[in-house]
């Protein structure tokens, strides 16, 4: 159980192909993961979630613990069954959404005070509490109660959050006692290449089966993202899955798996869905455009999904405007095939020995800011 094997390395870059085992099943990675942070992948039922390809989905501990609370999911049998989904689930632990989502606060040597975004009410969470709770959850894996510092910040100030989670990262290990489930460590260290390699070292001295990447995608520009990159890989665990946290944007997917990552997820696909906008593998595309008004084309003529095999853009667009829910869920369920399958095609890329190409031409193809 929790053993990463690896199938295949790319090896004019960092990319690999590999599998996870949990107690629901072998995640083959890279893998997208969609984010489902209420019990729920927003607008998507778990058989259409089955059917466009997703092998393993997120929830989110801050959410849960405040509504439904994990007591209850736990009576209902567990996250699995609570949500109808028998396939793996990792729950990030509220490290990062106490900070971005959640009044703050303060920040102690032992846990966090918040305010609840919901109804205010005033909570304090400590590694182990986010380990108990996520043990109730049962997901199959878990993450560690750490800390994400927004940008900007200092040097010194990242250095004391990442000696922070260094630390709560330990508690948490402590804790944890689930065999069921596994528990990964997460990096930190803002932008600073020197304070990420040594959090990693001091992380694979506690010992973790895995490690997510945190503080990234928090507003640093993409070339800022590939620089802690490319000087982390060398030093994270060839025989570990590595989980670059919160990254979902496509060309990072791509640019990701160049530098060695095994496993993403974002909310891009079904938020921006909702909002009528679009992926596609000639970049990002707004539903709402007038353009589309007599478009009689699929939004993405190189997608196999169900919405690009069966409807139109001037359909969708029609949908959208009319403010028919149709139109969030069928923007959300393209979305999502759109990532999860670019994912699964890098993977394939990578086993067939083709990687390189397949970077070059999805980088090529995808225009930022087209449409
Ligand atoms: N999701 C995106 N970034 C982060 C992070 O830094 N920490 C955690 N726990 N979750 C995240
Ligand atoms: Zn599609």
């Amino acid at each position: 159980m929790f053993e990463y094997k690896l199938t295949a390395q790319c090896p004019e870059t960092g990319a690999r192909a590999g599998e996870f085992t949990t107690p629901h099943g072998v995640i083959k990675t890279p893998v997208f993961m969609p984010v489902g942070t209420q019990a729920t992948v927003k607008a998507m039922t778990p058989p259409e979630l089955e059917g466009l390809g997703a092998q393993i989905i997120l929830g989110n501990t801050y959410h849960l613990h405040m509504r439904p609370g994990e007591d209850i999911v736990e009576e209902a049998g567990g996250l699995h069954r609570f949500m109808g989904w028998n396939h793996p689930i990792l729950t990030d632990s509220g490290g990062f959404q106490v900070f971005s989502l959640a009044n703050i606060n303060k920040i102690k040597e032992d846990g966090v005070k918040f305010r609840s975004h919901i109804d205010g009410s005033r909570h304090f969470m400590r590694p182990e509490d986010s380990m108990a709770i996520q043990q109730k959850l049962g997901s199959d894996i878990a993450m560690a109660f750490d800390e994400c510092v927004s940008l900007p910040t200092t040097p010194e100030y990242s250095r004391e959050a990442m000696e922070r989670t260094i630390r709560w990262a330990g508690r948490c290990r402590e804790y944890h006692s689930r065999p069921d489930q596994a528990l990964f460590g997460i990096v930190q260290g803002a932008l600073y290449e020197s304070q990420r390699i040594e959090c990693i070292e001091r992380l694979e001295e506690i010992g973790f089966p895995g490690y997510g990447i945190g503080g990234l995608s928090v507003g640093e520009s993409h070339a800022e993202m590939y620089r802690v990159l490319d000087a982390l890989s060398p030093h994270m665990p060839q025989d570990k899955p590595r989980y670059l946290m919160g990254v979902g944007f496509p060309t990072n997917l791509v640019e990701g798996i160049a530098r060695g990552i095994d496993m993403f997820d974002c909310v891009l696909p079904t938020r921006n869905g909702r909002n009528g906008q679009l992926l596609t593998s000639f970049g990002k595309m707004n539903i709402k455009n007038l353009a589309f008004a007599r478009d009689y084309t699929p939004v993405d003529p190189n997608c196999g999904c169900y919405v690009c095999r069966n409807f139109t853009r001037a359909y969708l667009r029609h949908l959208y405007t009319a403010g028919e829910i149709l139109a969030a869920r069928l923007c959300s369920w393209h979305n999502l095939y759109f990532l999860v399958n670019l994912v699964n095609d890098a993977r394939q890329a990578i086993i067939e020995g083709r990687f390189p190409a397949f970077r070059r031409n999805f980088m090529e193809n995808f225009m930022e800011g087209a449409y």
